[in-house]
């Protein structure tokens, strides 16, 4: 009995660095913007943005509203569920949007 609770707490202890690993991650953000995964249109956000097309002025934004922003385009445009604003794949989706900011695009 003793074995099963310390090869449970073994198990665990080596799946908190890899849950660490895993959180928001520009990579994360990327794919997702890239693959149609977020909708059942067959589109990407990639389809319309482009290299960022449409999207230098999204780093102004406050997270919140560009998050809301986001979610209207996975609805409409991808017609696919709204991302938790709270989640790693929301949180990626804005840290990678914000690379496109800047003039000159
Ligand atoms: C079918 C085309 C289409 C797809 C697919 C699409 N969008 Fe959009 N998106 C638009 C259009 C059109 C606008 C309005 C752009 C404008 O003229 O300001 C927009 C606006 C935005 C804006 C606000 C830009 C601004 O400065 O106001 C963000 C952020 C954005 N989209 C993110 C995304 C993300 C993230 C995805 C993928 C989940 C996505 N879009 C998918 C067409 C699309």
């Amino acid at each position: 009995m003793k074995k099963a609770i310390y090869a449970i707490l073994l198990v665990t202890a080596l799946a908190v660095p890899a849950a660490a690993s895993e959180g928001p991650s520009l990579e994360r953000g990327k794919a997702l913007f890239e693959d149609g995964k977020l909708g059942t249109s067959g589109k990407s956000c990639a389809t319309c943005h482009q290299g960022g097309r449409k999207l230098e002025w999204a780093a102004t934004y406050e997270e919140e509203k560009l998050a809301g922003i986001i979610n209207n385009c996975v609805k409409q445009a991808l017609k696919g569920k709204p991302l938790d604003p709270d989640s790693d794949d929301m949180k990626s989706m804005v840290m990678y949007i914000k690379t496109f900011a800047g003039p000159g695009r």
